[in-house]
């Protein structure tokens, strides 16, 4: 595998941060780049701790934005897609919006149908959070903290949450989680990248070549919330485990992909035994020859094939995202793991601490 970088000349490692506005509550926004010795940049804001722009080279050396957003902080002020933020408390669904804790029902914010999506009305992906950059060991690092207090969105204590984002020279873009409650409560973290490899607005995703490390998904019903069975992938359009063009089965007559209207759909990880983290996923664009790796420690991963876009976002230069013209590999705990009991827990007590890594790696493949 090569790490090439963009035109093989040595860039200077740095971090730079300019003003990006105010929200319309008068909230100062920052836009942070880092870019690392090969050349490649990653663009992150506080307003959600979106990855607004993510610069990798292609096969030739050249430089692509692999990822959807805006190109002001007004697009994600408007924003219904979650491009490129950090999604909490609760990322993906909590069915009926409400579940129970120590004998106690709470009551969340619906905003999908009779569901809470990440995190509610107001989740994680619409806060301004606080930067600092810090001195990391391995690359540019930018901290991003955020206080969500008791009761936000229903949810129950004031959590404390720390995002850390590295952009390292192996060309891997490191993003850790940590939170601390000062009441029991549930927590599930990712970040929501719609990664397009040829380059964002650059046409639809159909061709790319998916390989995910899973033996099973999580069936859903019709509002997407899990059924609680873990279903073989063996011998369904969501068997992944060799690559697989994602185009290739996603119109098939399968009930699933139809009540989603593609892939939308948590994929129960396979675990390397005693590895702190495992590769999840690798997508190939064989146009540009980008490749991306995700690697995590996360029990599930949710892949999205950007069904919802229709259009009707219009993203850097103006232009329309359509429908399938991003992939998104969200790490993460299973939907709906709060009303699941046998699901892994999602639980956070007071004197715990959540912690968690996830990594985009990016190479080339001639
Ligand atoms: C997640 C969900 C999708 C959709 C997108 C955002 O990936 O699973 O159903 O809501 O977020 O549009």
């Amino acid at each position: 595998m090569s790490t090439l970088s963009a035109s093989g000349a040595t860039a200077k490692p740095a971090t730079t941060k300019i003003s990006w506005g105010k929200t319309p509550d008068g909230e100062q926004v920052y836009l942070y780049t880092l870019t690392n010795k090969n050349g490649l940049e990653a663009a992150i804001s506080t307003y959600g701790g979106a990855v607004v722009s993510l610069k990798v080279p292609d096969r030739d050396g050249k430089l692509a934005d692999v990822v959807l957003g805006y190109d002001s902080l007004d697009g994600y002020v408007n924003d219904k897609s979650y491009f490129g933020a950090i999604i909490g408390r609760y990322a993906n669904r909590i069915g009926h919006a409400e579940f129970t804790l120590d004998g106690k029902t709470y009551k969340l914010a619906k905003n999908n149908g009779e569901n809470t999506l990440h995190g509610g009305i107001k989740g994680f992906n619409k806060a301004v959070w606080t930067a600092k950059e810090i001195r990391a060991k391995d690359g540019q690092a930018l901290e991003l903290t955020y206080l969500s207090k008791d009761g936000e969105e229903g949810f129950p204590g004031n959590l404390h949450v720390r995002v850390i984002y590295t952009l390292n020279d192996a060309n891997e873009l490191k993003i850790d989680y940590s939170a601390t409650t000062d009441k029991n409560t549930v927590v599930n973290l990712t970040n929501h990248s719609y990664f397009n490899l040829s380059g964002a607005g650059s046409g639809d995703i159909l061709g790319d070549i998916l390989m995910i490390e899973a033996d099973k998904f999580t069936p859903v019903d019709s509002g997407l919330i899990p059924t609680a069975e873990l279903r073989d992938v063996a011998g369904t359009p969501f068997d992944f485990r060799k690559p697989t063009a994602i185009g290739a089965r996603i119109n098939e007559d399968n009930e699933q992909l139809k009540l989603a209207g593609g892939y939308d759909h948590n994929f129960v990880l396979r675990r390397k035994p005693g590895a702190p983290i495992s590769l999840a996923a690798r997508v190939v664009d064989p146009k540009r020859g980008r490749v991306l790796e995700v690697w995590t420690d996360q029990p599930g991963m949710q892949f999205y094939t950007g069904n919802f876009l229709d259009g009707s976002a219009h993203g850097k230069g103006g232009i329309a995202y359509t429908k399938r013209s991003a992939f998104c590999l969200e790490t993460q705990h299973f939907p709906d793991s709060p009303n699941k009991p046998s699901f892994p827990s999602t639980e956070l007590k007071p004197g715990e601490r959540y912690h968690t890594t996830t990594i985009y790696k990016f190479s080339t493949e001639k």
